[in-house]
């Protein structure tokens, strides 16, 4: 073993070791309770109030796969908020030590103690590209949040790849005025071509019953469009009512569960099975806005995924008066400039809100001393984002697009 390779295993075993002191540390001042999900049950001694007359609050599911952590945790200081609730999941594709690195980074930030608002999953689910363990992992988030946090309004998925573009006091100011009923999806009955190349295909996801990590598989027959109901396509990309998730996970009526056991064999379940709950309820299908409020650019033609942003695309990002963008290479210099000029973000600190008490300096987090965490400072970006919603609220309201 040359000195180099020496050194390196030594700087590992210190890592390992220093890691595992800080998991020693925050296990034996009893803060390993985000590792857990069902721990952090713990009384909320925060005093956010919920509910009606009070600002609206966000449960936000953020997810990645294997050396995801430090880009799920940047997201998760660019999108924190006190009122909300996070629940963050390291697929089965990760390893446990970043399970475990990202709760000890959680347990790191004072706030995130003290609010008690983060957990990290701690049993990983798969999640097979293209195939339905996709859904069924976002359900889970769904059904986890519902039972940990009673306070929040609406179901926020993010990947590790997605960004903010507004700060949480800004997005709780503009959706303070949108009734809390109403689910931002976007979608459409018309296939196209993904009804021959998406719909009608069937394939089997073996991340339900094999341990190993393979690829979807497809079957030599496809089955014909559905005639028992609609399908309806469209963004995986979802901003949820509480009030449509407990009709999708507690399961009453029964199509959320049927069209679940439709999807299962259905290629990108996450591009369908919400699109086709909602619009084939008659109880929700009204409260549909058709938008995702997230900025995407994609290549002529389309490629499975949109582009990656840069700099070069800052200036549109801004002007669109999406919530959210994506998606984005791993600390790409673009996000160093949405946190200097949007969210008024240090490094390494949480997003800057009317919560936040401290003096802001050089040396001091002002988010590292809190006052009244219902009062909203939302800032100069709040103007674009209550105009490109207000354009969709419009299109809710004369029904033009809605479900069709
Ligand atoms: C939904 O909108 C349609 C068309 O305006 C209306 O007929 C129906 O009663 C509404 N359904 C609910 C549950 O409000
Ligand atoms: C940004 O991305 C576009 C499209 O992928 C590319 O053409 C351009 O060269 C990139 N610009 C920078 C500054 O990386």
């Amino acid at each position: 073993m040359g000195v180099g390779a020496e050194k390196k295993w030594l700087f590992a075993l210190f890592s390992a070791a220093f890691l595992s002191f800080l998991i020693f540390v925050s296990s034996i001042c009893g803060l390993s309770s985000s590792y857990y999900v069902f721990s952090s049950d713990k009384p909320f001694t925060s005093s956010a109030h919920h509910g009606a007359g009070h600002p609206p609050a966000f449960g936000y599911y953020i997810y990645g796969g294997r050396d995801d952590g430090d880009r799920i945790f940047r997201l998760l200081l660019a999108v924190y908020h006190p009122r909300n609730r996070y629940l963050l999941h390291i697929g089965a594709d990760g390893m446990e030590i970043e399970r475990r690195k990202l709760a000890a980074m959680v347990n790191s930030v004072p706030a995130f103690r003290a609010f008690g608002n983060v957990d990290v999953v701690g049993k990983p689910d798969p999640a097979t590209y293209m195939g339905s363990t996709n859904i069924a992992a976002v359900l889970r988030a769904a059904a986890i949040l519902l039972k940990v946090d009673r306070g929040w309004d609406w179901f926020v998925t993010l990947s590790a790849m997605d960004y903010p573009l507004i700060t949480q006091d800004d997005l709780s100011h503009v959706f303070s005025s949108v009734r809390r009923d109403l689910n931002f999806i976007d979608h459409t009955s018309e296939l196209g071509w993904k009804e021959g190349q998406r719909i009608e295909p069937i394939v089997v996801d073996p991340g339900i019953y094999l341990a190993r990590r393979t690829q979807i598989f497809h079957a030599t027959e496809k089955r014909p469009i559905p005639d028992a109901f609609r399908v309806f396509t469209g963004s995986p990309w979802i901003i949820l009512s509480r009030s449509f998730l407990e009709f999708c996970v507690f399961g009453w009526d029964n199509l959320p569960r049927t069209l679940l056991m439709y999807v299962t064999n259905a290629m990108l379940s996450e591009e369908v099975y919400f699109h086709s709950v909602i619009c084939n309820s008659n109880e929700f299908k009204n409260t549909t806005v058709n938008g995702d409020l997230r900025y995407m650019v994609w290549d002529n033609p389309p490629k499975m995924e949109p582009h990656f942003l840069n700099t070069s695309d800052y200036e549109g990002m801004v002007q669109s008066g999406a919530a959210f963008a994506r998606q984005f290479a791993k600390d790409d210099p673009v996000l160093d400039m949405v946190d200097a000029k949007i969210l008024n973000r240090g490094n390494n600190r949480v997003t800057p809100g009317g919560w936040c008490t401290g003096r802001k300096n050089w040396f001091m987090d002002p988010c590292s001393q809190w006052g009244d965490v219902n009062v909203l400072k939302p800032g100069p970006h709040v103007k674009k984002l209550t105009e490109s919603s207000s354009k969709l609220l419009e299109e809710w309201k004369s029904q033009s697009n809605q479900c069709r």
